[in-house]
């Protein structure tokens, strides 16, 4: 509301399901007991945040961890420092309380902060995997300049913005003037 403009686009949120925590343990080497779990597998709970430019994931990340009772464990930034695949996002793990019906619980999330553009290539970037395990450089690297040009898409969609925003400013300095 404060930019008259909406930062956020969507936000979905997945519970990682008790087969997927068995998988993610076996392949990590983590042995199967709570204490092991929760002090290794951040990703239980995941939110995903679709922003719509990429200062605004950033604005977001601000105001979120700003709260005084979300406190940052960890955190990845695929923007500034993109996987060599080409993946980008920003990933924060937080701990924050939940209220239960009968207590307050700390809990660990993964938050996802990416633009739609990162969306898009990370969604089908998962799905080709998923599918195919072909590992043709070729392709590996066809698939990075496609994040890479999905990139260059949010910068000059902000440059864009900036523009209007600009221009809006100097007609309402203009009116005020006459
Ligand atoms: P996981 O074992 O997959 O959870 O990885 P990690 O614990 O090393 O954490 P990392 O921050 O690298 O990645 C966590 C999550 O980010 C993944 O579960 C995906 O949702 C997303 N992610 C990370 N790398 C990629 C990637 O190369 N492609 C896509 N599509 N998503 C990715
Ligand atoms: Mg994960």
């Amino acid at each position: 509301m404060k930019n008259e403009r909406s930062s956020i686009q969507g936000v979905s949120s997945r519970v990682k399901t008790s087969t997927s925590i068995y998988k993610k343990c076996e392949r990590k080497g983590i042995s199967i007991s709570l204490d092991d779990i929760l002090s290794n597998v951040f990703d239980g709970a995941g939110v995903r945040v679709i922003c719509s430019y990429i200062d605004d994931v950033y604005r977001i990340r601000e105001m979120f961890l700003g709260q005084d009772d979300v406190v940052l464990v960890n955190e990845k930034d695929f923007i500034k420092h993109p996987k060599t695949n080409g993946y980008r996002s920003l990933h924060l793990i937080v701990q924050l309380p939940v209220f239960l019906s009968n207590m307050k619980k700390n809990v660990v999330v993964e938050v996802q902060l990416r633009t739609a553009a990162m969306d898009f290539w990370a969604s089908l970037e998962h799905e080709l995997k998923y599918k195919s395990d072909n590992k043709d450089p070729a392709l590996i690297n066809e698939l990075r300049i496609c994040s890479d040009k999905a990139h260059l898409l949010d910068d000059e969609m902000m440059g864009l913005r900036d523009r209007i925003i600009a221009f809006n400013q100097q007609l309402e300095y203009a009116k005020k003037r006459h």
